[in-house]
């Protein structure tokens, strides 16, 4: 079985794997980072969504293989690193806008709208919909998501501000 080793959430990590071990399920059965979800077996739900090299991907359609020397995030590495542990301010918008019932959806949805800010620090509301068009939630109708996700966004527009100071 082949050797990969990728650096997870800011630690480098190894493992022996099968050749068709998806990422999803190295990053929850091998490192336990049980954050990641798989919602659908058909690449539609987004609830598996990581950032791979600064980038979103689905983790259940890549092969772990394929991550070798990767730089990889997951939900678990966003919070817990500043002080007081506290939440991602995209975390924290989706708590406080009530962007979640159940959670499942969760980690995909801030993972893809973390992508989203990147590129469009200043997302409209159908430029929101549209970038979370491959996250599915069988919860909330959206409209909280939708609201989170620009508070987020505009939150980490203040914090890049205050950076700059
Ligand atoms: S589990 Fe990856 S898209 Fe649904
Ligand atoms: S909050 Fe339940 S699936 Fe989205």
């Amino acid at each position: 079985m082949p050797m990969v080793s990728m650096t997870v959430n800011g630690e480098v990590v190894s493992g022996e794997v099968e050749t068709r071990t998806l990422l999803v399920d190295f990053l929850r059965h091998t490192l336990g980072l049980t954050g990641t979800h798989v919602g659908c077996d058909t690449s539609q739900c987004g609830a598996c969504v990581i950032h791979m090299n600064g980038v979103a991907v689905k983790s259940c359609s890549v092969l772990t293989v394929m991550a070798e020397g990767a730089e990889i995030l997951t939900i678990e590495g966003l919070s817990g690193n500043g002080p007081g542990d506290a939440l991602h301010p995209m975390q924290e918008a989706f708590r406080e806008h009530h962007g979640l019932q159940c959670g499942f959806c969760t980690p995909g949805m801030v993972m893809t709208a973390l992508d989203l800010v990147a590129r469009d620090p200043d997302p409209d509301e159908a430029a929101i919909r549209r970038g979370l068009e491959g996250n599915i939630c069988r919860c909330t109708g959206y409209h909280n998501i939708v609201k989170a996700v620009r508070e987020g966004a505009s939150r980490l527009r203040e914090a890049g501000r205050a950076a700059a100071q």
